[in-house]
């Protein structure tokens, strides 16, 4: 009996140390749960060798969306399927298909890999949702526009739903590394309706894929920090040094006469950075000032600057976890939308850039920088200047966590105990172990 327990302990014990390692290795965000991006294939008809399939990605991540250039999807045949052709993307090689006389299929590879054609492709070139270079949105910004589509024709294949192999290995780069597949899983036909509404058609075969998103797999170093300010502290608490690194990194200094240089601003194609030169060494920095105390209200002022001189960010999101968070009453010149995780606590939210007014975040330099301020109302019970409480727990620049300034250099109040912020800390390792734990009690 006693030995049991004891067993069971060890057991509980280890098992949280790996659930532990998991958490920082495997794609799970806290503050998005259930995000991913799902690649599901519809067969849509049969052909003398093979079949026709529109692909679809959905992105539901909340507010991690992909920027240009776009997205770049592989996977690997099961069998010697070849593409006989694509509407609305293409691979980027053909392979050899020197086997082949007469018609000669779009690609032969073994392991295709496909990309997005660019917006203004002649029209029998497009499907529905394809041909945006790439570019999909993120789910809590515009579901509209979370989607990406593609048609393709395959040939050598199975020609029933007994003999189709699904392919595997399907990898994703959105633009860059960071992403994980799952294996194809077969899943209940989809439905579609046609566009009247009267009528259901249905797929003759759907499989599903799975992709998720690891902030560890995309960099080891963070891509933004955050630095604060308040009207009750003259110091201003910047952003850690080397925040994102500071080894084999060129920059160039906000004075230097090379910025005049024709060219400077052109992007790479590897997308290399060109950073101005800072403490930290971030590409984005997103200040976090409080800004007015009234009676019932208080107010925050946030800044994002970049500091990269070969990347304009579109569609970008800022997302920001604080208790007052659900109390706000007012956002200026952001749009915001309130994220509900776990349904109990609102306590993150999402901003991101009003259309045709500053979701472009400009290159750096004069322009290179959007602001907003944000109204809260106080629960008198909670409010306090006191120990940090006013400044974020955590904070998402395009869906990767920005380095925070170390809890002993907030500003603080005058005569007030510096922030024990290492509780936060505690308390967001504890609800994740928590949730382990109810899971492990689920499974036993
Ligand atoms: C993918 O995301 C959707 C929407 O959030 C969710 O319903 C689904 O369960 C997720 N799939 C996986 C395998 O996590
Ligand atoms: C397959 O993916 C689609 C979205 O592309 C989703 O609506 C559907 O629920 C998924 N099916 C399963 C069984 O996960
Ligand atoms: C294949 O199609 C038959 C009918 O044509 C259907 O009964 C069966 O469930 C399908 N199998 C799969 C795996 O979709
Ligand atoms: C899957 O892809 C990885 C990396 O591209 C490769 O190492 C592995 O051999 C592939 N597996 C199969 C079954 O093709
Ligand atoms: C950013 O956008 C502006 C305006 O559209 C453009 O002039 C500039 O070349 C772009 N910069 C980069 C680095 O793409
Ligand atoms: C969360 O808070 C926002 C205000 O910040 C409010 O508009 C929204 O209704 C709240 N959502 C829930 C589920 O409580
Ligand atoms: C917002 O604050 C007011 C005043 O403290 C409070 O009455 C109200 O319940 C709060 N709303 C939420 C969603 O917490
Ligand atoms: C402002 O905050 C800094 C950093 O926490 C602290 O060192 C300093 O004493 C504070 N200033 C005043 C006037 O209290």
């Amino acid at each position: 009996m006693e030995l049991d327990r004891l067993q069971l302990r060890y057991c509980i014990v280890s098992f949280l140390i790996v659930a532990t390692m998991f958490s920082c290795t495997e794609a799970y965000d806290p503050l998005d749960p259930t995000g991913n991006i799902t690649i599901k294939w519809d067969i849509v008809s049969w052909t003398p060798d093979g079949y026709v399939a529109t692909v679809t990605m959905n992105n539901f991540q909340m507010y991690r969306h992909i920027m240009s250039p776009g997205w770049t999807v592989g996977w690997t045949w099961a069998k010697k399927e070849v593409i006989w052709s694509m509407v609305g993307a293409q691979t980027t090689e053909q392979g050899d298909c020197s086997k082949f006389k007469g018609n000669v299929p779009h690609c032969c590879k073994k392991t295709p890999t496909v990309v997005d054609l660019l917006p203004g492709v002649p029209y029998n070139q497009q499907i529905a949702n394809c041909c945006k270079g790439g570019v999909v949105a993120s789910y809590g910004q515009d579901p509209s526009a979370a989607v990406s589509a593609f048609q393709v024709s395959v040939g050598q294949a199975g020609t029933s739903n007994k003999t189709v192999k699904v392919p595997t290995n399907f990898t994703l780069l959105g633009p860059g590394p960071g992403y994980t597949c799952g294996p194809a899983k077969i899943v209940p036909s989809t439905t579609f309706l046609t566009p009247d509404r009267r009528r259901k058609t249905q797929a003759l075969m759907t499989w599903n894929v799975t992709c998720t998103y690891s902030q560890f797999l995309a960099s080891k170093n963070p891509s933004c920090c955050v630095s604060f300010s308040s009207f009750y502290n003259e110091t201003i608490t910047p952003c850690p040094k080397c925040a994102c690194g500071c080894q084999n990194k060129n920059c160039i200094k906000s004075d230097s006469k090379l910025l005049s240089v024709a060219g400077v601003n052109t992007p790479r194609k590897d997308n290399a950075p060109l950073l101005q030169c800072t403490n930290h060494m971030c590409p984005i920095r997103v200040h976090w000032h409080v800004k007015l105390n009234y009676k019932e209200y208080w107010r925050v002022k946030i800044a994002i600057t970049n500091f990269n001189y070969r990347l304009n960010y579109t569609q970008w999101t800022l997302v920001a976890q604080h208790p007052n968070l659900n109390n706000v009453t007012e956002v200026f010149s952001f749009d915001y939308k309130p994220l509900v995780p776990y349904q109990s606590i609102n306590d993150t939210g999402m901003f991101f850039g009003m259309k045709y007014f500053n979701d472009l975040l400009m290159e750096a330099g004069p322009a290179g920088n959007v602001q907003s301020e944000v109204l809260l109302q106080k629960d008198q019970d909670t409010f306090t200047l006191k120990k940090g409480w006013a400044f974020p727990r955590k904070v998402y620049f395009n869906g990767d966590e920005c380095m925070l300034p170390s809890p002993d250099l907030y500003p603080h109040l005058p005569n007030s105990a510096p922030p024990v912020s290492a509780r936060i800390a505690l308390q967001s390792s504890f609800a994740a172990t928590a949730i382990f734990l109810v899971l492990f009690i689920f499974f036993l």
